[in-house]
């Protein structure tokens, strides 16, 4: 018998994802950001820019500011998050590393580290380097399988009003589905999301992403074999994402997150070979960030479920570039292993510029950058020509 799920709603027992926004004058709607604890340094090049002093508020603004903003976002079959900013797959771990220096439960949601059904070692060293606003990583999806993720965290998540999100890899059709069912009902887990820039056994190694037919039938096997929330993540590394993206929508997914890495290499030193042992890596940071809102902008467009913009968030003018192109959700990825703290901050900046604005939720906020009629296709799409 399966056990019983935790879905976070509006309305979760003991659970204050939603608040009612009420209008009414205050003295400043500006709420400082928390103290940085101090963390450890990362590169120069994937640290968080400076961040602004948040204006202050017009008189007329601060008379119209209301005392709280409905941060809350529906992705779909029932996952209500408490805010749309969340800490994305493979930079934050499983989430219990940060429990000293995060609170996790002011977190939209956590999409964990990719799991297997299998045990995986990862690549060979080296397995990251530097690159110019941002880097390389080529992991190799290493992870403890399935088992032993439901083990050791699953009960931890249970206790947590954050949304825990598994983050599910795999090397064929069967793998994501034996997963994916081992999930299913499992307390503490909230949703599902596939990362499908994986490379497909049966089909000689093509990564189910980069084709609509493969990247739907993965999806549509998943699909039917559970009723938890499934997000989809697509991959940058595609001619024409648009096609992949309904494809995968039709295929039964509640949301598609966008995006995963840009293949990249590196060259060693010596330069008598590439660097990453695994030669290929994924390139993510701060310098992704215009790919990333690209298609953001064209997908979300063409598919009615909501779209997670992943990729160079590391400040709150790039979450306010990923809503106005119709973003619903952010997720912070490599920006973490600067600063930790950086994806909460961004929620209290969110809700501040909503007050500032006058403004009871930030959904006012979403596809202002999209095209005016709400059923055009993209032109820039079509029109682009490098
Ligand atoms: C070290 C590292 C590990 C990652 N591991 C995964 C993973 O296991 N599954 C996945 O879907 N994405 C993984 N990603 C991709 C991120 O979730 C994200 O899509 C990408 O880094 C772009 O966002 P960013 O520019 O904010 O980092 C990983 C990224 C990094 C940097």
């Amino acid at each position: 018998m399966k056990a019983k799920r935790r879905v976070v709603t509006a309305s979760g027992a003991g659970a204050p994802v939603r608040r009612r926004p009420t209008v009414r004058k205050v003295k400043s709607a500006i709420v400082p950001a928390p103290p940085k604890p101090a963390v450890p340094k990362a590169p120069a090049s994937v640290a968080a820019r400076p961040q602004p002093a948040a204006p202050s508020p017009e008189p007329a603004e601060r008379d119209a500011a209301p005392t709280s903003v409905d941060l809350t976002v529906d992705i779909g079959r029932g996952l209500v998050l408490p805010n749309p900013i969340l800490v994305a797959s493979g930079t934050f771990g499983y989430g219990v590393e940060y429990g000293d220096i995060v609170d996790v439960n002011r977190l939209g949601g956590i999409c964990c580290k990719g799991t297997t059904l299998r045990p995986r070692i990862g690549n060979p060293t080296p397995r990251v380097t530097e690159t110019p606003g941002g880097m390389l990583n080529s992991i190799g999806l290493q992870n403890p399988g399935v088992g032993a993720v439901i083990e050791r965290y699953a009960d931890t998540w249970a206790g947590w009003r954050v949304p825990v999100i598994v983050n599910v890899a795999g090397e064929s059709v069967g793998d994501y589905v034996e997963v994916v069912r081992r999930l299913d009902g499992v307390p503490g887990i909230a949703g599902i999301e596939l990362n499908i820039s994986c490379p497909n056994i049966g089909r000689g190694g093509l990564q189910f992403a980069i084709d609509a037919d493969a990247a739907a039938s993965v999806t549509a096997a998943v699909r039917r074999a559970t009723d938890l929330p499934l997000l989809v993540k697509l991959s940058p590394n595609v001619a024409d994402v648009r096609p992949i993206a309904r494809a995968i929508a039709d295929a039964g997914a509640d949301a598609l997150t966008a995006v995963n890495t840009l293949s990249g290499i590196a060259v060693g030193p010596t330069r008598e070979r590439p660097l990453l042992g695994n030669i290929y890596g994924g390139l993510s940071g701060p310098a992704i960030k215009p790919v990333a809102l690209r298609i953001v902008y064209e997908v979300s467009q063409v598919v009615d479920v909501p779209v997670i913009a992943i990729g160079g968030v590391t400040e709150l003018a790039d979450v306010l570039d990923f809503l106005a192109v119709g973003a619903v959700a952010v997720q912070v990825g490599t920006a973490i292993f600067a600063d930790p703290t950086l994806p909460v901050r961004l929620a209290d900046e969110l809700a501040s510029v909503c007050r500032t604005r006058g403004l009871a939720s930030y959904r006012p906020l979403i596809g202002t950058a999209l095209p005016r009629r709400a059923s055009a296709p993209s032109s820039k799409g079509v029109e682009y020509r490098p």
